[in-house]
């Protein structure tokens, strides 16, 4: 009998992480894996697209949650998801990441007592203020398995109180993806579309709700852009949820910062390899610029990531305008270079799935 792992698929940062893992698992015969997409991110821009660059299987089922205030979405989704989990009756729930998608099914996979594995398990930015730090500490709480991108993630479990036996150190998946799928991204004509020579632009994208909901954030966050692109054109693929911001507040934005709409996973990837620096607040982009050795601002206080930090190319810029000019002029003087951290290296989808070989082995005990 296969072991059967019911893998959830919420937004957009979900589906590099899911594809290899899926793919891994479906390889391999002792393992049946099937996607259940709670629609929590559902235009074609943020879901389709990438399930189509990324090859991934279509979802056995799409729960078409949409979305909502925080509660709402949380809540729909649990109640959307418990029905498919009972007919299902998977031998495990797999999540990836931190958005609303993974905290909701973990909380449903567990009260139903099916095993819950989680996928990026362990990091903390210590900002409770953040929604996706509340879906971390949750999600983490009520894991069996908890399977880890970078090494400050173990230490932050360990003092949690969680067994050492069911956490394991993996590496990164995003970083799997990365590199499974340069060499069609340098196929992208994305560059000669938008009309850009390599090196010759910054890259941005904002979408945290503390720098894009406020609108005295966003206006000054986007005044501080608009100095920086006076020296250097730049690009910003814009999220719905920040493009709503800009319309709704009438922020005017500088002609040196070009918009465009979501881009696909090639183009995107392709665009921030030749970019000759990044500003952003998302986090797996600071795992990407790592990887890819390209400068990095993160646009917020603190990171959840601190490999990206004390290992690789990012630097915390804040989000006022004085911190960020001061982390640009800096990059200006002296760009950081930066080293690869432990198993970013395109085998992490491997090693999970040994993990899970080997815990299934022993009987998959839950906490
Ligand atoms: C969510 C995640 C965040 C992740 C981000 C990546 C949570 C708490 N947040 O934030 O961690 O970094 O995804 O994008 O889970 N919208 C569309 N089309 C879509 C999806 C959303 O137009 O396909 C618009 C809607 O107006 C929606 C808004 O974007 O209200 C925000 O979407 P939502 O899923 O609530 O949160 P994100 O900001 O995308």
């Amino acid at each position: 009998m296969k072991i059967r792992i019911l893998c959830v698929a919420g937004a957009r940062p979900n589906f590099m992480k899911l594809a290899p893992l899926v793919a891994a698992l479906d390889r391999d015969p002792d393992f049946l894996p099937f996607i259940v997409h709670t629609g929590q991110h559902y235009d074609d821009q943020m879901s389709g697209q990438f399930f189509r660059d990324l090859g991934m299987p279509a979802p056995k089922c799409n729960l078409n949650v949409g979305s909502g205030s925080q509660a709402q979405q949380t809540a729909e989704i649990m109640k959307r998801f418990e029905p498919v989990v009972l007919e299902e009756r998977p031998d495990a729930v797999l999540v990836v990441g931190d958005v609303n998608s993974t905290m909701a099914c973990a909380l449903v996979g567990k009260k139903l007592q099916i095993r819950v594995i989680h996928v990026e398990a362990g990091l903390r930015s210590f900002d409770r203020e953040m929604p996706e730090e509340i879906n971390r500490v949750v999600t983490d709480a009520v894991s069996d398995l908890l399977l880890v991108t970078e090494e400050s993630g173990c230490r932050n479990l360990m003092a949690e109180g969680v067994p050492p036996d069911r956490v394991f150190l993996v590496g990164n998946l995003m970083i799997d993806s990365l590199r499974a799928h340069m060499n069609s991204a340098k196929e992208s004509d994305v560059l000669s579309r938008l009309g850009l020579k390599s090196r010759a632009y910054g890259l941005v994208t904002l979408h945290r709700p503390s720098n894009v909901d406020q609108p005295g954030h966003l206006a000054e966050i986007m005044e501080t852009l608009a100095i920086i692109a006076d020296e250097l054109p730049l690009y910003l693929p814009i999220h719905p949820r920040t493009r709503a911001r800009l319309g709704e507040h009438k922020i005017t934005v500088h002609p040196h910062i070009v918009l465009t709409e979501p881009l696909g996973y090639f183009d995107f990837l392709w665009l921030m390899s030749n970019s000759s620096a990044v500003l952003t607040d998302s986090g797996g982009i600071q795992e990407e610029t790592t990887a890819l050795g390209i400068p990095c601002l993160t646009l917020r206080d603190n990171t959840e990531r601190p490999a990206t930090i004390e290992e690789g190319t990012n630097i915390l810029a804040g989000t006022r305008k004085a911190s960020i000019l001061d982390a640009w002029r800096q990059l200006q003087q002296n760009p950081k270079r930066g080293r690869i951290p432990k198993y970013w290296d395109g085998g992490a989808s491997a090693r999970c799935v040994e993990v899970l070989r080997t815990y299934f082995a022993s009987g998959g005990a839950a906490r």
